[in-house]
């Protein structure tokens, strides 16, 4: 959703009730100065809002809103629900969350509701009508967000007692349950929806098991039920908003980077009218590029439509310890964001808390008001976007889709089965491996239509519904290729495992059947036309009607297949039956899309390349994460950088320094469909 079609557009979270109301004005000064033109407010004031039941006050609010909109800035005003007030805690205790080992957590901590209970929902209700109603006409709002960041699982008897509504509403019959549940097992029949208990909590020590491990039917429904509360909660309140607001006003929820794994988004997405996350590239220890690249990504993906960054990184993050970026990081993190598909960045936050949880993240002020080095890069880069108006229409292209599950997801929360299988890592693995050969990748939700791609990878989905499995089988006979990772197919929606061969219902599409497996900590060496290591996990495919890309070098499948191919109408189905390392996935990767003539490049560590395009021009963002230089080599004719103006060929790229090159010559078809070759040093 653009909101103004300037450019990229750039905001900040600004807290008017943690400010000193004599400091509105130079602060929305200040941000006008340095080129902002969005602040979102409001979602943990419901205390000021609404100071007691039903009284509220919102003239504090109209009066930042003045002042910001005297300085041309547009607001996202936000439902306050995070931080619902101590006189709702003290007349309804019951809304504090229960922790799975049936502490509440109390007041004064963070996310303390549970998102079913009742008295929070008739809270709830009121005041997003009266902000609704209040704020709904207003010209000066832009947008909504509801709530901010849900998360949170809770153990309590609400919780209990809208599981059991959400499980009858779902099997109709308690028959029906145990026999998806397989109740027959460890005599855990229920006679009636009311027996039905929560699961115990996750207490797996890595490698071990718990003692009291629930039946995996009813621990996957507990997860999907925690979900759908989350999806529900923000469906009651967009409901509410949008029987009063204007409908230029669009409605989103920030949502968390993609290794939070409680909250199916693809559920949730379908809720908003556009999709907004939060981004902390230092928020991961190891401050990987990928990840960032592949949470933008994922939020991309749900709607395949550019996203808002309603929390970027300005500075130092942490709550109890603290990270600080490089300088030149803060800009090269924000661009990526922009790469991978934001049309909008606010950045987190105006002024750094003097008080709470977050005085060690750092805003574009000092917590004293200064205004230094952050606010003077914060100016710097609104200057330098402004000048990219071809930012505008620029989208990421991508030839490969990347899909992802929630289900899988929660399947494999629940029994890990092996560490080397973990989801949200092997997602990892294999989205940076694709993204270290330069392709543009969509990560998406299964069931997202997929005839678009020249390639679809599938890292980790043990749990597949029919449809997926029919989907992806459509895909290959229509002359896509399709690469899938070990354990896929391996369970039903239920948890139950199929009584069809593996991968069940996928066997005849992949030419294969996985006769066996070995889950062990060694790394076997694989040969074949693609070489390399498998690690933790590895299966014994039998070919059917396939043809081995990699054979086991030794171990207890040594001689058989590990990689499968097998060409299916028009198209190719690849089975992956073992966890292959970075190069071995590249390798891989190499094979395939080179096949497909898809442009593959050599980076450097740490050198990322992103393809778009705009207007019908292609662009190309090359980021140097590394904190060392890098020499870029480009062919295929002469590239310009829109950031610094130079035409380029051969060029050394700073440390944590971007460009954005485009063809010089656009009337040449050849030019504009050349590819720049990045070429440097591993
Ligand atoms: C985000 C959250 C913000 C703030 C920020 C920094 O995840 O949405 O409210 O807490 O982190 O801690
Ligand atoms: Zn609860």
């Amino acid at each position: 959703m653009a909101a103004t079609n300037r450019s990229i557009q750039l905001g900040t979270a600004y807290y008017p009730e943690q400010s000193p109301r004599e400091r509105w004005a130079e602060d929305a000064r200040l941000m006008a100065d340095a080129g902002l033109s969005l602040v979102r407010l409001g979602e943990f004031a419901w205390a000021e809002l609404e100071p007691e039941a039903g009284r509220f006050d919102f003239g504090w609010l109209d009066e930042a809103l003045d002042l910001f909109a005297e300085h041309g800035l547009e607001l996202v005003l936000s439902t306050p629900t995070a931080t619902p007030p101590a006189w709702l805690v003290r007349e309804h205790p019951d809304i504090l969350p229960l922790a799975a080992d049936g502490r509440r957590i109390g007041f004064g901590n963070r996310r303390h509701y549970c998102p079913n209970a009742p008295a929070l929902h008739a809270a709830t209700d009121r005041i997003v009508s009266a902000l609704g109603t209040h704020f709904g006409p207003d010209a000066r709002v832009c947008a909504w967000q509801i709530d901010n960041e849900f998360g949170g699982r809770c153990y309590c008897d609400h919780c209990r007692a809208a599981f059991r509504l959400w499980l009858r509403s779902k099997y109709g019959t308690i028959d029906s349950l145990n026999d998806s549940w397989g109740t027959a097992f460890w005599s855990q029949r229920y006679d009636s929806f009311d027996d039905v208990g929560l699961p115990a909590p996750d207490s797996i020590r890595p490698g071990g098991f718990s003692r009291r491990a629930p039946n995996p039917g009813l621990a996957l429904d507990f997860r999907r039920f925690v979900s759908d509360s989350y999806v529900r909660y923000l469906r009651r309140q967009s409901a509410l908003l949008r029987s009063s607001v204007r409908p230029e006003q669009k409605i989103t929820h920030n949502l968390m980077g993609f290794n939070f794994g409680e909250i199916d988004w693809a559920a949730l997405s379908v809720e908003l009218d556009f999709v907004s996350w939060d981004n902390y590239p230092l928020l991961d220890p190891t401050g990987s590029w990928t990840l960032p690249a592949l949470s933008a990504d994922a939020a991309r993906g749900l709607k395949r439509q550019s996203v808002w960054v309603m929390e970027q990184q300005v500075g130092p993050l942490g709550w109890e310890y603290m990270r600080t970026p490089h300088r030149g990081q803060m800009r090269l993190h924000a661009y990526q964001a922009v790469a991978h598909g934001a049309e909008a960045l606010l950045f987190f936050r105006w002024r750094t808390a003097r008080f709470g949880t977050e005085q060690h993240w750092f805003g574009v002020l000092d917590a004293n008001d200064t205004s230094g080095r952050r606010y003077d890069e914060l100016c710097d880069l609104s200057a330098e976007l402004r000048r990219l108006d071809v930012l505008q229409d620029a989208e990421p292209e991508a030839d490969v889709a990347l899909l992802y599950d929630y289900d899988s997801r929660f399947a494999l929360q629940i029994q890990p089965t092996n560490d080397a299988l973990a989801h949200e890592q092997t997602v990892h693995r294999w989205y940076g491996a694709l993204r270290r050969l330069g392709l543009g990748v969509d990560v998406v939700p299964a069931g997202t239509e997929l005839s678009a791609y020249r390639v679809v990878v599938v890292p980790s989905m043990p749990v597949i519904a029919e449809a997926t499995a029919a989907g992806l089988t459509a895909y290959v006979d229509a002359g896509g290729t399709l690469v899938v990772g070990p354990r896929t197919a391996v369970r039903e929606p239920s948890g139950a495992l199929p009584t069809r061969r593996l991968p069940a219902g996928l066997d005849r599409l992949f030419g294969i059947e996985v006769s066996d497996i070995v889950s062990r900590d060694e790394s076997v060496e694989v040969h074949g036309v693609v070489g390399g290591t498998l690690e933790g996990w590895f299966e014994e495919l039998e070919l059917r009607d396939a043809t081995a890309l990699a054979r086991y070098t030794d171990g207890d499948f040594a001689g058989a297949a590990a990689i499968s191919e097998r060409q299916s109408g028009r198209g190719t189905a690849v089975y992956v039956g073992g966890v292959g390392d970075e190069a071995t996935l590249e390798s891989l990767f190499r094979l395939v899309c080179g096949r497909l003539e898809l442009v593959l490049f050599e980076l450097a560590n740490g050198v990322e390349l992103i393809p778009l395009r705009s207007r019908g021009e292609r662009l190309v963002f090359v980021l140097n994460h590394s904190d060392s230089e890098q020499p870029i080599e480009l062919s295929n004719g002469v590239w310009r950088d829109l950031i610094g103006g130079a035409v380029r060929d051969q060029f050394i790229l700073p440390r944590f320094d971007v460009v954005l090159l485009r063809p010089e010559d656009t009337e040449l078809e050849r030019l504009v469909e050349a590819q720049p070759v990045v070429e440097a040093a591993r």
